[in-house]
């Protein structure tokens, strides 16, 4: 079983990490525009819902994101494909870009909440308890703003990313994709 990454392809941990990312980030995304939606809408209650799904949902899966981050680091990555330096480059720092954008969601989500002197309810079964002793206006709306990047940043460069998936299964046909769906056979 290969479990760590080598110079021909990624190993379980990194593709199982990547898979499960997406799905927790899909569903960062749903609950937040929908929260987002409903406030629109003046629906203050369906509001409440969506955000305490949110941050309940995000502090349960933060870990495994802040994991898929430093794996990332502490492992080597396989080696790029043949294909021009410029596609190289672009790729490589489309990665490390949504890295630092999981990074900037999971910092400022938690301190948009603690900032405003709440604490962080994790699905009514325990709560992480705010480290500010009052409301801090310049740290909230700080977080705000960063929260804001990082979700733009995070749909444009997945918009990216995917689109140079697509273009090597599809012409290319060069194996990037299939690397990132099992590990290269030893
Ligand atoms: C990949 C991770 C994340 C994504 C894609 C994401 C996305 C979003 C989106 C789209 C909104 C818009 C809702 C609005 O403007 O009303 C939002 C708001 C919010 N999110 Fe997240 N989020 C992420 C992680 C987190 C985490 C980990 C927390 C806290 C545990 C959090 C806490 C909040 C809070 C408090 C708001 C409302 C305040 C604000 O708009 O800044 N988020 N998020
Ligand atoms: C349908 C959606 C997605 C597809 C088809 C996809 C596909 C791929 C493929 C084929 C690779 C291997 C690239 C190579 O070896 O050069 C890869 C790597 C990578 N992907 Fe995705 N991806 C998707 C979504 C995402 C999302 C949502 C993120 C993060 C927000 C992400 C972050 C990364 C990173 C950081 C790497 C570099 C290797 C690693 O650290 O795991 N991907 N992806």
């Amino acid at each position: 079983m290969q479990w760590t990454n080598n110079e021909r392809g990624y190993g379980w941990l990194s593709i199982a990490l990547h898979w499960l990312a997406l799905i927790a980030i899909i569903a960062m995304f749903w609950s937040g525009f929908a929260a987002e939606n409903a406030g629109e809408l003046g629906d203050r209650a369906a509001r409440r819902a969506l955000m305490g799904f949110h941050t309940a949902f995000g502090a349960s899966v933060a870990l495994i994101l802040l994991a898929r981050v430093a794996l990332h680091f502490l492992q080597r990555q396989p080696t790029p494909v043949p294909q021009p330096p410029a596609l190289n480059f672009i790729s490589t720092a489309t990665h490390k870009l949504l890295l630092l954008a999981i990074l900037i969601q999971f910092i400022s989500g938690p301190l948009a909440i603690w900032s405003g002197g709440r604490d962080i309810n994790v699905f009514d079964l325990f709560a992480i308890p705010t480290p500010f002793a009052e409301r801090n206006e310049a740290v909230h709306e700080g977080a705000e703003v960063a929260h804001a990047i990082g979700r733009w940043m995070l749909l444009g460069l997945i918009a990216l990313h995917v689109l140079g998936a697509l273009k090597h299964a599809f012409i290319d046909r060069d194996g990037v994709l299939r690397r990132m769906l099992a590990p290269a056979e030893t």
